[in-house]
């Protein structure tokens, strides 16, 4: 069976008509810098996002993302796992929050834990994740890295739903760059987060802003 996902709004009253607000609740997983997250955080904040941004969590309590999410007055919780037992402990709880805030889309944005099936299951087909790279190409973490010393001429991102296995769930938003004769690492990191703050609220949005359907591997959109 296949899920369709986005259907969701919140109704608002307005005295002579009801209005349906495609404005939905998001969560985004953090550990590191978080420019991802800025990003996000400015598109809710312009507008160009309709998304309600409830919730920031990090696992990590040095996540510059943490910062960021304060200043930008955006509830934020450190949860660490060295306090809990087990795996399956922290992400328990971690559902146990995102539950309770009735959110429609976890968006991973540089969350350096692998998520279980069990987390997976709660929110299937409404996790997304950033790759910078052109999966299935050069998965895992030190992706740039590894797309650089390869070799290859064309590299890019690409925003995923997240399944349980590792930089493998159907494909949202793929976009390609190139590595150019004599490109540093440097250079082509840049590059790929330029491009990934480009394209991630836009796939975001995307998904948010009408039904999608899973086939297989395919995310369908179902609405322009
Ligand atoms: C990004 O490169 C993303 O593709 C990867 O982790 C990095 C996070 O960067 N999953 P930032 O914390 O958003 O700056």
């Amino acid at each position: 069976m296949h899920g369709v996902f986005g259907l969701r709004g919140r109704l608002s009253d307005k005295s002579d008509q009801t209005e349906i607000i495609h404005m939905k609740n998001i969560a985004v997983l953090v550990s590191g810098n978080g420019t991802n997250l800025q990003k996000i955080m400015d598109a809710v904040k312009s507008g160009a996002l309709k998304a309600c941004l409830t919730l920031v969590i990090s696992d990590q309590e040095k996540a510059f993302a943490l910062k960021r999410a304060r200043k930008a007055g955006v509830r934020n919780i450190l949860l660490d796992p060295k306090e809990f037992l087990t795996r399956e402990d922290f992400e328990r709880k971690l559902v146990e929050l995102l539950k309770r805030e009735k959110i429609d889309l976890v968006v991973l944005a540089g969350f350096m834990r692998i998520l279980s099936p069990y987390f997976v299951k709660q929110f299937k087909n409404r996790i997304v994740n950033i790759h910078p790279a052109l999966l299935p190409a050069f998965k895992g973490a030190r992706a740039i890295k590894d797309a650089w010393q390869y070799g290859v001429r064309v590299t890019g991102v690409t925003v995923h739903l997240v399944d349980e296995k590792v930089d493998h769930g159907p494909i949202v938003a793929q976009e390609a760059l190139e590595i150019r004769e004599g490109e540093s690492v440097e250079v082509l990191e840049r590059k790929i987060h330029k491009l990934e703050h480009r394209i991630y609220p836009a796939a975001i949005r995307r998904l948010l802003s009408g039904a999608y359907q899973v086939k297989g591997r395919r995310v369908i959109f179902l609405s322009r």
